[in-house]
């Protein structure tokens, strides 16, 4: 919700994604009133070449597609061994096939037109394995690792790829991954906006990599320099629920 409000303060027209009609249309009444047009796609990411009917959407609406962000995800806390399969293989889905998809289909326009800015959104779970949020963890990785990818081999066409890497946000994440209301992740987290906001600053300047927040920051060349096993047994500890 926050990078299509402040997409809209620059004037952007916005094609909006989710499962939740009801509150897209929210948003585009919220939004249409400053000037811009706004595209309300309902989509469930996680049914197979959803991102397909994303894709077509915009071609039979005429649209062209400047900035893609892929910001859909959630995750889910818990022992693998006793988790939900269909959870966390929706989760690989939205956070990662449905991105990926999303990029195989709008990058070959933008690269074709020679502009074009795609952000997707890993976090600060990419930095290391992550036990009792396994799956979530190392979907995580999967973004900042292809995002980097991509955007090395998209380097001299117009066209960028930003990995936004935010620490705990506050947002409807925490209840969507089923992590109770007093995880110690989330006792100092970041502002919605404020994350947004770091992410199209990074994503304007073509950056590869968005580390959003000191504790990030911190985060991230702590684990550049720990053993792995002791970068996963803080994570298993961050995540205790
Ligand atoms: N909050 C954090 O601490 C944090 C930290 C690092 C990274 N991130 C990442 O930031 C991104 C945004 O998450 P958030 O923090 O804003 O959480 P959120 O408030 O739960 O928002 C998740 C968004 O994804 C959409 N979504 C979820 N499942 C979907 C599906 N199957 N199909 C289509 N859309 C779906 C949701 O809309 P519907 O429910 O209507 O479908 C919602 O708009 C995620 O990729 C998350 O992993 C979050």
């Amino acid at each position: 919700m926050e990078f299509a409000r402040l997409l809209a303060r620059k004037k952007y027209d916005l094609v909006v994604v989710a499962r939740n009609e009801g509150k897209l249309l929210q948003l585009k009444n919220e939004l249409e009133p400053k000037g811009i047009t706004v595209h309300v796609c309902a989509c469930d990411l996680s049914r197979p070449d959803a991102a397909l009917d994303v894709f077509n959407f915009t071609l039979e609406h005429g649209l062209e597609i400047d900035v893609l962000i892929n910001n859909a995800g959630f995750g889910d806390s818990g022992a693998f061994a006793d988790s939900d399969w269909k959870k966390q293989y929706e989760m690989v889905q939205v956070n990662i096939t449905a991105l990926m998809q999303l990029t195989h289909c709008f990058l070959p326009q933008m690269i074709s037109r020679g502009s074009g800015k795609i952000l997707n959104l890993s976090s600060v779970a990419a930095f290391c394995a992550g036990p009792g949020m396994s799956v979530y963890y190392a979907s995580k990785a999967f973004v900042r690792s292809f995002s980097e990818a991509v955007a090395e081999e998209v380097k001299g066409t117009g066209v960028s790829v930003t990995a936004l890497c935010p620490g705990p946000t506050a947002t409807g994440f925490e209840a969507a991954a089923a992590m109770g209301k007093d995880s110690r992740m989330f006792r100092k987290a970041a502002l919605a906006e404020d994350v947004a906001k770091a992410g199209l600053r990074a994503m304007q300047k073509n950056q590869a990599l968005c580390y959003q927040g000191a504790f990030t920051k911190a985060m991230g060349f702590l684990c550049r320099l720990a053993p792995r096993a002791l970068t996963r047994k803080y994570a298993k500890k961050m995540n205790a629920v």
